[in-house]
């Protein structure tokens, strides 16, 4: 008789506490739709993206030597910072390294840029496209 209480009380505890690892499973799940921007998949960290520290290297690194200043291929110039914001405005700088249609595809010729790098550069635009 105590034995099968005893059961009884395992079962009902292990019950309980299996609810609650699957309840707090799910909480995870959600906290990623929450947060998609700062914590892309693939755990892309976006958290504190500035021009100067995440933007300026990606484009000088994928698209400067034909958008640097003095060289401006298609009259498209990427820097100083006051040449990307007419392109961040028109929607052309998102548009290009997305490349889903509706603009010229860039890099030109080359590789598309990573997902972590191009929201990385989608974080700073919705952060204000600030010099900094
Ligand atoms: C190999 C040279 C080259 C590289 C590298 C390059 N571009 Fe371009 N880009 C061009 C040329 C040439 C044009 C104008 C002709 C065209 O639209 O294809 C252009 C046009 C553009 C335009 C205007 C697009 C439109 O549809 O009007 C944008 C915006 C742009 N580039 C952004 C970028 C960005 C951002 C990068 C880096 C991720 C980049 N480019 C890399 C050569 C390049």
């Amino acid at each position: 008789m105590k034995s099968s209480v005893s059961l009884f009380s395992f079962l009902a505890i292990f019950i309980v506490a299996a609810s609650v690892v699957s309840t707090t499973g799910c909480s995870y799940d959600v906290e990623d739709e929450l947060f998609p921007v700062e914590m892309a998949p693939g755990g892309c960290d976006t958290t504190g993206i500035t021009y100067q520290g995440s933007v300026v290297p990606l484009l000088d690194e994928n698209c400067n030597t034909c958008h640097g200043a003095g060289i401006g291929l298609g009259n498209v110039f990427l820097e100083p910072y006051a040449e990307v914001i007419p392109y961040v405005t028109n929607g052309l700088l998102i548009c290009s390294i997305q490349q889903d249609g509706g603009c010229s595809p860039m890099p030109k010729n080359g590789p598309k840029l990573a997902d972590c790098e191009i929201a990385s550069i989608q974080k700073w635009i919705s952060d204000g496209a600030l010099d900094n």
